[in-house]
Order: C-alpha cells, then structure tokens, then sequence
C-alpha cells in the first residue's frame, strides 16, 4: 500500500493547518501499516476512531477560521467536508456490519488517502492563500 509523505504541493502556508494535515496523514499511514502488517481489529477499529474525530474537530477548525475571514472558498470547502464526513460515516458503518472486516478497512483507506490529498492541494492550499492574506478594514465614511 502506498504511503504519503508531506511534501510543499500539500502546505497551506498556514502553520496550524499545515500541522492539523500532517497529523491525518501520518494516522492515514498508520492505518496502512496496521492493516499491512495484520494488526488487528483493535488496532483498526482505534485508527478508524482517531481519524473520524480528528478529521471533525481539524474540518470544524478549519471552517470557523475560513468563515471568520470571509473566504471565497469557505462554502465549498464546507460542503466538501460534509460529503466527506457522510462518505465516512457510511463506510464506517459498512465496517462494523461486516464485523470488521479487512477488506472494508482497505476500502476506508484507499477512500481516505485519495480525498485527503485531493482536498488539500486543491482547497485546502486556496483556504491557506486566503488565511495568509490580512484583512482588508473597510473605510466607515
Ligand atoms: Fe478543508
């Protein structure tokens, strides 16, 4: 299984963001690794957790700063998260059906690895641009 490692086409200039991206990552890689080298449930089923939580608070974070600067992107970025946070849910939910399953744990991956680094490079590095940028103050008169 391929492993991803942090290079600039994935920074956002934003340090805590950056910081956020690189934690999932190295969870993403991990949960490679265990299903590799047959870890086992337990071990899954805790990455799985970390990820599905980790991914809510760091999108929360990440949504609140973008609203609060008023991003062009924010929306969309919004709406990506919610159809990511849906996607997981249900393969999440296949994975406990099946008892969890190796097979599933491997799709939850690949699903994973390929949003993450996708989203990143493309909205992720616009919302960054945005961040670095300083506010503009409107005159009042
Ligand atoms: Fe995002």
């Amino acid at each position: 299984m391929q492993r991803f490692a942090w290079n600039d086409s994935l920074s956002t200039g934003v340090p805590m963001i950056d910081a956020h991206h690189k934690e999932l990552i190295a969870a993403v890689n991990d949960l490679a690794q265990a299903i590799e080298q047959g870890q086992g449930s337990n071990a899954i089923k805790k990455l799985i957790m970390f990820l599905k939580y980790y991914a809510e608070w760091h999108f929360d974070h990440e949504e609140k700063c973008a609203a609060k600067h008023q991003c062009p992107m924010a929306d969309t970025n919004e709406k990506a998260h919610a159809a990511f946070i849906e996607t997981f849910g249900n393969l999440h939910e296949q994975y406990r059906q099946s008892n969890a399953s190796e097979a599933v744990a491997q799709q939850i991956y690949d699903e994973l690895s390929r949003w993450l680094v996708g989203h990143i490079m493309n909205i992720d590095t616009e919302i960054g641009r945005c961040l670095r940028q300083p506010k503009t103050v409107l005159p009042t008169s």
